[in-house]
């Protein structure tokens, strides 16, 4: 590709990207409508016609037999540990790249947190990491479908069959995605989903776990039912999504959805399948335009098992040894100035302030020192290198936009590839 003469965003040129981002979310007149009869009638919580319908209508989405609302993706997980039998003292294996809710999660319930290292190409949780972690503590491995890419499902599926592990699946980032037949969120023992603000399903706020067992069912659902879970008739038949109620001996809390997130999230479920399928081809579209231009950005390999690949964002990798050592700050600065609002990743999950994990003054409640794995001294090469210097994430509202806007994109990652020299100058002058 021949140099541009325009000089970059960066440094004061014109911007490549001028049509305006995708907005999200999106709304109908439809939700619009259902909120108004939401609030008209009174009825706002606690198994009303939304969340009953929601529920079956998710459930019949990912194929599962069961699917409970809760209050956000981070109960989700919590009540997922519980119900598949972590208790207190057991390891569950986390890997080291992820919302610090995935790992708070297990915290919270008393678990102890082994971090393992992730692919560094797709972000997620690499199973020959995670299999040299295990130990007779192991309970639970919990593969998160990071960004724009699926673990390894048929690797982390062996591994715990073969250890007696149960699995988890954070599919927080995964709404739709389809391996080898079966949704993100449907392969382990229970799936666990956000509906925060941000994700390509959404409520504002709220979760939901998804499973097939029904002891795991009774147990998420009692779990966020302050102990109050399904009666086995009622588990069993059809009535389960609204079921007959009775104590079941858990230490359950309110961790429910409300009628208006449930009335939203119908909405949004009938626009996912079509939403899902345009951002993988829009997807598919630009890793193909960033391969033929060449340089130093690609998108994450994309494994031949994936049938629908649902994104969060779109997973790319930055190679600073072909933009002449550009530091990927200096390169995403650019991007960003040209319109192409990328993102980096979350920060290692043993470095977050929030958990601040390997400090004795840490807010996180305490846990026997001689028991957890030596967060301060923990080094995960992989990790490390995707969060400070290889991975770069384009959110999911841009894969939503037109082939014009697409195109406008690709123009900007050109131009930048085509004037790398400045876009140095520009970054060490602190631009
Ligand atoms: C991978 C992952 N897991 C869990 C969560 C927690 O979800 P919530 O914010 O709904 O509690 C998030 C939220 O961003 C997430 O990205």
């Amino acid at each position: 590709m021949t140099a541009q003469t325009a000089s970059l965003a960066v440094n004061g040129g014109p911007k490549s990207v001028t049509l305006p981002v995708p907005a999200w979310p999106v709304v109908g007149e439809r939700e619009v409508r259902r909120m108004e009869e939401v609030v008209r009638s009174g009825k706002w919580s606690w198994l009303g016609p939304h969340e009953t319908a929601f529920c079956r209508e998710y459930a019949a989405f990912c194929g599962t037999r069961y699917c409970i609302g809760l209050a956000n993706g981070t109960v989700t997980m919590q009540c997922a540990l519980q119900a598949v039998g972590v208790v207190p003292g057991d390891e569950v294996i986390v890997p080291g790249l992820t919302w610090v809710a995935t790992a708070q999660a297990a915290l919270d319930i008393g678990a102890d947190v082994v971090l393992v290292d992730i692919d560094p190409e797709t972000l997620c949780i690499d199973p020959k990491s995670a299999a040299a972690a295990i130990t007779p503590r192991t309970k639970a491995i919990v593969p998160v479908h990071l960004y724009g890419c699926m673990c390894d499902m048929d690797a982390i599926l062996a591994l715990a069959r073969t250890h007696g592990l149960k699995v988890v699946e954070d599919a927080a980032h995964q709404h739709g995605g389809i391996w080898r037949g079966k949704r993100a969120g449907a392969l382990g023992d229970a799936g666990s989903f956000s509906f925060q603000q941000s994700k390509v399903l959404t409520s504002g706020e709220g979760g939901a776990v998804i499973t097939s067992d029904p002891e795991v069912y009774r147990a998420v659902f009692a779990l966020k039912q302050v102990g109050w879970g399904p009666t086995p008739e009622a588990a069993a038949g059809d009535d389960w999504a609204a079921p007959a109620l009775e104590p079941a001996n858990r230490y359950g809390h309110n961790y429910r959805i409300t009628e208006m997130q449930c009335a939203l999230l119908r909405g949004g479920l009938s626009r996912l399948e079509e939403q899902t399928r345009v951002r993988d081809e829009n997807a598919q579209y630009l890793a193909e335009r960033l391969r033929r231009i060449g340089g130093p950005l690609r998108g994450a390999r994309r494994d031949p098992r994936i049938e629908r690949q649902a994104y969060y964002a779109l997973t790319l990798y930055y190679d600073a040894a072909q933009a002449g050592g550009l530091p990927r700050k200096g390169y995403a600065g650019a991007l960003c100035a040209e319109g192409v609002g990328v993102w980096t990743t979350y920060c290692p999950v043993y470095r977050a302030p929030l958990l601040n994990l390997y400090d004795r003054t840490s807010p996180v409640p305490f846990r026997d020192p001689a028991r957890l794995q030596d967060y301060k001294g923990l080094r995960l090469p992989n990790v490390e290198k995707a969060a400070e210097q290889t991975a770069l994430v384009l959110p999911h509202t841009h894969l939503l936009g037109s082939r014009d806007y697409l195109d406008q994109l690709v123009a900007g990652i050109a131009k930048v590839n085509d004037n790398l020299a400045e876009a140095r100058a520009c970054f060490e002058k602190g631009n």
